[in-house]
């Protein structure tokens, strides 16, 4: 059952996390409506700009709503994460999505006040919600990359009025995370300072943790004993970090760099182990196994298992 992500949201606030996980192929679909049948766990389900770019956008939205078909006790809000007007507008036609993100959170505190109220505007009045974004997470996000110095933490100050002029229905927040495999390179962490201040002047209101990911060192070190050269030393969220964030109004957490991992692990394993294969059903059955068995850790540790 598609529901919006706001019913989602008044019912986890300060209890429990959902993961917002970004599907680019049918192998991820298929994983991520599994997991959440098996776990009885809502899900957001979201595609970014370049998922839509990848798949053709009539494909992924096909192939999601066949995920629901085919799995119809899940219950999932289906999000578009990073939106500009163009994806917004195009979204809005194609009548598929119960949300979507203006990231609008380059731009000037009043430019993103008046791109984000001027879609919420047009959102609401066609019954979907809009989470906007203040502040600037550092890493790769589509084909933008925010290097450290351009990052900028939310400043609590300002999240009220924002939410306030803009009636955005949920506030993604820049709070130390960043995007793709190589967070906290500097070691320091969630700012949960900022976060608390933030939810003391947000209460009861969704947040959003984007750069969610925990970025396992075990996969990181396998995938580089296999060939690989993915930079190591950096972390992601911790278990930890998560649930502390959970109980500050954190009720959606973003996940994608995880599920590329993972994607990268499992086929160097698969063809290193099996050199003369070439058969793409074998390794993509493998890693849909491994992807349902990410899922259901990640429902569990934000205590989203049964809650469907
Ligand atoms: O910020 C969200 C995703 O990590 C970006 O993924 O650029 O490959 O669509 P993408
Ligand atoms: P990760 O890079 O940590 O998976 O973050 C994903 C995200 O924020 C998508 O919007
Ligand atoms: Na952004
Ligand atoms: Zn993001």
């Amino acid at each position: 059952m598609k529901v919006s992500p706001k019913d989602l949201y008044n019912h986890c606030y300060g209890k429990y996390g959902i993961a917002a996980i970004n599907v680019f192929t049918m192998e991820q679909v298929l994983g991520v409506f599994k997991a959440a049948s098996i776990s009885k766990s809502p899900v957001i389900i979201q595609t970014t700009p370049v998922a839509r770019d990848y798949a053709n956008p009539v494909m992924l939205l096909n192939m999601i709503a066949t995920g629901a078909q085919i799995f119809p006790e899940v219950v999932y809000a289906l999000h578009l994460d990073h939106g500009n007007e163009f994806h917004i507008d195009a979204a809005l036609e194609e009548g598929h999505y119960t949300s979507l993100m203006i990231d609008a959170s380059n731009d000037s505190f009043e430019k993103n006040i008046s791109r984000t109220l001027s879609v919420v505007q047009s959102a609401h009045s066609k019954g979907l919600v809009v989470e906007a974004e203040l502040g600037v997470l550092s890493g790769v996000e589509d084909d933008m990359e925010v290097d450290e110095a351009n990052s900028r933490y939310t400043q609590p100050d300002e999240v009220e009025e924002f939410v306030s002029r803009t009636g955005c229905d949920s506030l993604a927040i820049a709070v130390g995370t960043s995007h793709g495999a190589y967070k906290f390179s500097g070691g320091q962490g969630i700012q949960f300072g900022i976060l608390k201040e933030i939810n003391k002047r947000l209460p009861g209101y969704p947040l959003v943790l984007h750069g969610g990911s925990a970025v396992d060192p075990k996969e990181t070190q396998e995938i580089n004993e296999l060939g690989g050269q993915l930079k190591s030393g950096s972390r992601g969220v911790s278990e930890e970090e998560l649930k502390a964030a959970i109980g500050l109004g954190v009720c959606k957490v973003n996940i994608a760099t995880d599920l590329r991992v993972l994607w990268t692990r499992v086929h160097r394993e698969f063809f290193n182990n099996h050199p003369d294969q070439f058969d793409p059903i074998v390794p993509g059955k493998k890693y849909q196994e491994e992807l349902v068995e990410f899922c259901l850790k990640k429902f569990e540790l934000l205590g989203s298992t049964g809650k469907a």
